[in-house]
């Protein structure tokens, strides 16, 4: 028999151990004793040195009374000192201490405090290689003449330009002063003015509390142009004009759901348009969505993507996952709300077209996952790099399972569901046992019978997608299936393929749908009709490219090395990267490519083409 003191003491340690795998295993933050409510930047924006420098004064909110530690997030931060800011606002410098730097998680920042201190205030200064931010020389921009800075925090990398708690479990609201060089205007995730004057100084709010990957900053020769009341695009002055005409519905989809999902909480609505080095299509930074340049092609073919970003402002940015592992509670909330958009403002088959596409890449890439990456409610993603363990089961998959549930509670029940999610949750951060708490309440035994525990176990829990799931089917794409079926077996040149009303979505399912390989006459036949070597069209070049180096097809190498040193868009470049791997001559093509291209990479990108090489060599 235990005695007492050691039965307590054994509950004790299942208690503690229990709130330890509760905790994001991606920060050192001890959530439990104190958590970040509010965050003072005042920064100046170094381009000289390519670093940010200044202070982060942190106000803290103490849960635990005996607690006397706080433990940071930084990645590679210069720390010069570390105060105590008391009630009476005066300031005590505290002792302080960095540990070692983990590979993933970076290094954590142990303040030792005499006191629970309503605020510390550290001062800072980041890394040129800073892993978050991307110091462009004017070269890389469009202008050539200014540099530029931009931000990418999610999924841990706010850490490696602020100190904090880098956790999505914790909310904190902002405010920014900024010294920039006085030709360039600066902007942030937080209230932007477009009319703001050039002074080299630029304050900025977000009352709004928000998590620590939603801080975003960048600094560049940014024009801005409206778009409508509350709606307005940034960019390169030589961009902004392109940029307002593709994005010119932006104000729609936002009225769009909001009919759809309840108001827009945060006020403005803007995209900024980066330079193509930019690692993603597009960051919900909250009033700001980054966008890369790839998706201008002047006909709003690739605009869900600001559907999608947009989507965020709810799903993401207002009820956010708690740690990484619940991603799908962001992203796949997200493409289910995306597609909603898009299908209110571009019909039901646009959107038709998107999710065919979707469910045909996640499809292919399941095979090449583990089972327990094939799952939406991931296992703890201990020694994990999030970007590197970023697929798009979250993406597809989860709008897949939603649009399973629509379909079997009914459109107009299941829209009231989500809407009621929103506000539920509006504001704090989740986990998927949460979520599925609420659905159960409020979905599941209001309509019983309409889904079993089984088919819920299978979307969340199980690889790959459930047999019963119901794929998705796009009239426009029968017509380029038969096309291309017709082309392969000889029957139609590919200059008598009637394309003339395809679009980019019908050129990617006619490339997507090729076989493995294609020999060399057919290559250059579809060339000489179609242009597809030296596309303009990042989501053509994708699937292209690397059917091209599948095939062996050298002659497309000239415009591959330009594809991949001109776009850091890691999921435009990186299927052409690995197909390069796969033979020994791609490989040291590829090298030699590499050598040129990573300069103009950002870190992110960087890491990801660099992990395909070094997995290749071995
Ligand atoms: N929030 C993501 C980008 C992201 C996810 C960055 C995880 C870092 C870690 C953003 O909303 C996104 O999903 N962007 C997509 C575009 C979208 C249309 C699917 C992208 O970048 O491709
Ligand atoms: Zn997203």
């Amino acid at each position: 028999m235990p005695t007492l003191p050691k039965l307590l003491f054994s509950v004790m340690a299942l208690v503690a151990a229990d709130a330890r795998a509760a905790a994001d295993p991606q920060s050192y933050a001890e959530t439990d004793k104190v958590r970040v409510s509010a965050l003072k930047l005042n920064l100046e924006v170094a381009f000289k040195s390519s670093q940010l420098v200044g202070t982060a004064e942190l106000t803290l909110d103490w849960r635990d009374k005996t607690a006397r530690t706080l433990k940071l997030d930084t990645r590679d931060l210069a720390i010069a000192s570390v105060e105590a800011i008391g009630a009476d606002g005066k300031a005590e410098p505290v002792k302080f201490d960095l540990g070692s730097r983990d590979k993933i998680l970076g290094t954590a920042l142990v303040i030792e405090l005499p006191q629970q201190a309503p605020k510390v205030k550290i001062g800072y200064a980041t890394s040129p290689q800073a892993s978050g931010l991307q110091w462009l020389p004017p070269i890389q921009t469009a202008g050539k003449k200014h540099p530029f800075l931009f931000s990418q925090s999610q999924a841990i990398h706010a850490r490696s330009w602020v100190p904090l708690q880098d956790t999505p479990a914790v909310r904190f609201t902002y405010t920014a002063d900024l010294r920039v060089p006085e030709e360039l205007r600066a902007v942030m995730s937080a209230g932007n003015d477009p009319k703001h004057r050039l002074t080299g100084l630029f304050h900025f709010e977000m009352d709004k509390p928000i998590p620590s990957y939603l801080l975003a900053i960048a600094v560049g020769d940014i024009a801005a142009k409206a778009t409508g009341p509350r709606t307005a695009v940034y960019a390169e002055p030589s961009m902004v004009e392109k940029a307002a005409k593709e994005f010119e519905d932006t104000e729609k989809m936002i009225v769009a759901t909001e009919k759809l999902y309840g108001p827009y909480r945060w006020g403005r609505y803007d995209i900024l348009v980066l330079p193509p080095s930019f690692p993603f299509g597009g960051m919900e930074n909250p009033r700001m969505t980054f966008a890369t340049p790839t998706v201008i092609v002047g006909d709003k073919s690739l605009v869900s993507l600001v559907a999608h970003e947009l989507a965020h402002s709810w799903s993401g940015n207002l009820v956010t996952n708690s740690s990484w592992k619940d991603i799908w509670l962001n992203e796949g909330f997200t493409s289910y709300v995306e597609r909603r958009i898009v299908e209110a403002i571009y019909g039901r088959e646009q959107a038709d077209m998107e999710d065919v596409i979707g469910q045909f890449g996640v499809k292919q890439e399941m095979e090449g996952l583990a089972p327990g990456d094939q799952v939406l409610a991931l296992k703890p993603l201990d020694g994990r790099d999030p970007d590197e363990a970023l697929t798009e089961v979250p993406y597809v998959k989860g709008a897949w399972f939603l649009t399973f549930l629509e379909n079997a509670y009914g459109r107009a029940t299941f829209d009231a569901f989500v809407r009621g999610y929103f506000d539920h949750f509006a504001f704090q951060s989740i986990d998927t046992d949460t979520f599925l708490a609420y659905y159960k309440k409020n979905l599941a035994q209001k309509h019983p019978g309409k889904v079993t525990d089984a088919q819920l176990d299978a979307w969340l829990n199980q690889p790959g997608i459930p047999a019963f799931a119901k794929a998705a089917t796009a009239a426009r794409f029968e017509k380029v299936d038969a096309a291309r079926a017709s082309w392969l077996a000889g029957k139609t040149p590919a200059k008598d393929i009637d394309s003339g009303k395809w679009g980019t979505h019908e050129w990617v399912r006619f490339v997507e749908g090729m076989p493995e390989k294609l020999d060399e006459k057919q290559l250059a036949d579809l060339d000489e009709a179609f242009k597809f070597t030296g596309t303009p069209n990042g989501e053509i070049a994708q699937r292209w490219y690397p059917l091209t180096v599948r095939s062996g097809y050298a002659k497309a190498r000239p415009a591959i090395e330009t594809f991949l040193i001109s776009i850091g868009r890691r999921k435009l470049i990186m299927p052409t990267w690995e197909a390069l791997t796969a033979t020994p001559d791609g490989l040291a093509f590829a090298q030699g490519v590499f050598e040129k291209a990573k300069v103009g990479y950002h870190p992110i990108t960087t890491a990801s083409v660099t992990a395909a090489l070094e997995k290749a060599k071995k």
